[in-house]
């Protein structure tokens, strides 16, 4: 088939990291898409944990977290016989093209990744190669599966630019072989903020508790956080320059429900920001609480996660190694 056939099924592609429970940023800013999409396009969603390496974990940790991180993502919708629902590490062929493409990478384009500064940073004691390499890795978990879309939020922006530039480099020097992804952002919720300093993201490590709204608090402690949430000393709900914390509650708010930011500051209108963080707490912890049911009822039943773990690992090696054997004939590997 044409590849600009309209009748071509587009293939979306995405990776979460099993490093602790997801964040509200997460299933904002990517999750809750990825569960939307499942009814027009052929998806692929895996559990990265080849790129959770890169930080130390406890292996018996690590094994625990990467299965609740599959157990999550079936929680949070996705459906194992509409998408294909995999963990990394299980298919090889992520690691042999993450080496192929890092050969293609050039060292000044990984040097300028702004997750890379901020994480050699964070954990000065332990800047590895694998940190470094990340995005060449990223870049095979995309190409390998031909990806049209990749639904991510706006914190991956660069690391998609960067598989861009490394398939067509790949097809300019070895000939045509990958098809080159673009990445698609929801309309809100692409970066969501922490609670407690809305100028930074949301993020699984920061070490402030009220800072981070993970999928499986209960309702209690998301209405706790929110009510502690930095607002500002103006009144008004209404998304402008300077009023960051507001506008993050606003881009939840949206999020959820839907909602313009002008029928958001008319919904408030005249009333003070304490019912404005409750409302934003309740349709929150509306949103997760069949995620942690379902996520309870998943984690009983063993037999029935450890089949749908080995059978998404079948079925993606299946598409991968075709993708990786065709790379290694062009460069001349077979
Ligand atoms: P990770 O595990 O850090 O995050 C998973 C997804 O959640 C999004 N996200 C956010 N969105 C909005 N606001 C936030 N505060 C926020 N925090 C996280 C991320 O943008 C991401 O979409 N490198 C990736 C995992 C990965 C991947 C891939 C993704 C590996 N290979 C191939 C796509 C395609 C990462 O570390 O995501």
């Amino acid at each position: 088939m044409n590849e600009n056939d309209p009748a071509r099924r587009r293939i979306i592609l995405s990776g979460i990291q099993p490093t602790g429970t997801f964040t509200l940023g997460n299933y904002l800013g990517a999750v809750k898409n990825w569960r939307q999409l499942q009814k027009e396009y052929d998806c692929y969603y895996f559990v990265a944990d080849l790129h959770a390496l890169t930080v130390y974990h406890e292996p018996a940790m690590r094994r625990k977290a990467s299965r609740a991180a599959f157990a999550l993502l079936l929680a949070c919708g996705l459906d194992p016989e509409k998408s294909l629902v995999f963990i990394q590490s299980h298919v090889s062929a992520h690691a042999q093209m993450g080496w192929m493409l890092s050969c293609l990478s050039p060292f000044g384009d990984l040097s300028r990744m702004t997750q890379f500064k901020d994480k050699s940073a964070k954990h000065p004691e332990d800047i590895n190669a694998g940190l470094f390499t990340y995005p060449a890795l990223m870049a095979g978990d995309i190409l390998l599966y031909q990806a049209d879309y990749v639904p991510v939020g706006a914190d991956q922006t660069q690391h998609l630019e960067f598989t861009r530039n490394v398939a067509a480099r790949f097809n300019h020097v070895y000939g045509e072989t990958f098809r080159l992804p673009e990445g698609y952002f929801p309309k809100a919720g692409a970066r969501v903020m922490s609670l407690a300093e809305p100028t930074a993201k949301m993020s699984k490590s920061d070490e402030n508790a009220k800072a981070t709204i993970f999928i499986l608090d209960d309702e209690k402690t998301i209405l706790k956080k929110f009510k502690s949430a930095v607002t500002d000393s103006d009144a008004e709900v209404a998304f402008r320059e300077g009023k960051d914390g507001i506008n993050n509650l606003m881009t939840i708010y949206s999020a959820i429900t839907g909602k313009s930011c002008d029928a958001i500051t008319a919904e408030f209108a005249g009333k003070g920001y304490g019912d404005f963080k409750t409302a934003v707490g309740t349709v929150v912890a509306d949103e997760l609480r069949p995620i942690r049911e379902r996520y309870a009822e998943l984690l009983t039943d063993k037999a029935y996660l450890d089949a749908e773990i080995a059978r998404g690992a079948e079925r993606a090696a299946h598409i991968a190694e075709k993708t990786l054997a065709k790379a290694k004939r062009k460069m001349g590997l077979c």
